[in-house]
């Protein structure tokens, strides 16, 4: 494994469909996976704003929602769409091996 690689696997890709979210964890991390357009997207799980899992919130093609004080963010980027958010959200680079979504969590 090359150095700055850690993947692990984190889901089944069958469990995941275009529009569906799956709250997972890779070692002591929570992360976000999100089904989209046929590929897959990896965040961390908690909003940067306050405390709330953004799988609990929408899914809207490639933005999603906070639950909590509807806070948006762009999933292949992390980037923050505005107030209340401030700080972008964290991604992580995602492969499918065979039938294993597997998260880079290095
Ligand atoms: S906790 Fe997510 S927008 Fe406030």
């Amino acid at each position: 494994m090359a150095q700055g690689e850690d993947w692990v696997t984190v889901a089944k890709r069958g469990k995941l469909g275009d529009g569906d979210m799956l709250a997972v964890h890779a070692g002591a991390k929570e992360i976000a996976l999100y089904g989209v357009d046929g590929a897959v997207f990896a965040t961390d799980a908690v909003c940067t704003h306050a405390f709330a899992v953004l799988t609990d919130g929408w899914l809207d093609g490639e933005v999603i929602e906070c639950p909590l004080h509807a806070g948006r963010f762009e999933v292949k980027t992390g980037k923050g769409l505005g107030a209340p958010i401030s700080c972008d959200l964290k991604t992580y680079p995602v492969r499918v091996v065979g039938e294993d979504i597997q998260v880079n969590v290095a």
